[in-house]
């Protein structure tokens, strides 16, 4: 499974990739908001940023155009901005368009904004490469989030979808676990669930005693 990192934060990205395991970034308009990018030069100059800082990694940028023409048009100002760069299109009717004509076009994509199997099925359809299912969002609901990974999953597999299930609005280290154990291709959440993983009392108490061992071992 690769890790993205769900911020438009510069130090939280650096501190995910120096850790070696970063594969990638989502952003989403709230994200780049709360950074305080404002302007098209600016926003365009921090993708370009993030872009080199993950070095190879896909980097979502998503359009806030919600007809096909305009989100076509930004889609691919987007895409000029770095190679790595991958368009985040919303799932609506226009979306659906703009994900054919990115595919048909060797733009790359992210499908956002879903929150049902039917709408993963549109997605691969349109040929989207990755589709961002919300789990934190649908568990926020009252509803399993988690349930809607596992049913992709089984449909993408049954069907042969190329798409990717990029598990989004991650909110804790055990979702990270159960999206990868239910088959998700990515998972992107902010920098402390991943940091989560690394977490067990045994290893804290296993490695005091090591520590303390290797202390008798010295002069
Ligand atoms: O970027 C999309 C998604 O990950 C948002 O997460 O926590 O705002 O629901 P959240």
């Amino acid at each position: 499974m690769k890790f993205f990192i769900d911020t438009a934060n510069l130090a939280q990205i650096k501190e995910a990739h120096d850790l070696g395991i970063l594969d990638g970034v989502t952003t989403n308009p709230s994200l780049m908001a709360k950074e305080g990018i404002k302007g098209d030069e600016a926003i365009r100059n921090h993708y370009k940023t993030i872009c080199e800082l993950v070095d190879g990694g896909d980097v979502s940028a998503e359009v806030f155009s919600t007809d096909f023409e305009s989100i076509v048009a930004e889609g691919k100002i987007l895409a000029a901005i770095h190679p790595n760069i991958v368009v985040k299109v919303p799932m609506i009717k226009d979306g659906i368009k703009a994900l054919k004509w990115f595919s048909d076009n060797s733009i790359k994509t992210n499908c956002t904004l879903v929150f049902s199997a039917g709408q993963a099925i549109l997605a691969a359809k349109a040929g989207a490469n990755y589709v961002s299912p919300f789990i934190g969002r649908i568990d926020d609901s009252n509803w399993d989030g988690m349930e809607l990974i596992g049913q992709i999953a089984q449909i993408y597999a049954l069907q042969g979808f190329k798409t990717e299930i990029l598990a989004a609005s991650i909110r804790s280290s055990l979702h990270i676990v159960r999206a990868a154990e239910l088959g998700a291709n990515v998972c992107t959440c902010p920098l402390d669930p991943i940091l989560g993983l690394l977490k067990h009392p045994l290893t804290d108490i296993g490695l005091a005693k090591f520590l303390d061992d290797a202390k008798k071992m010295q002069h």
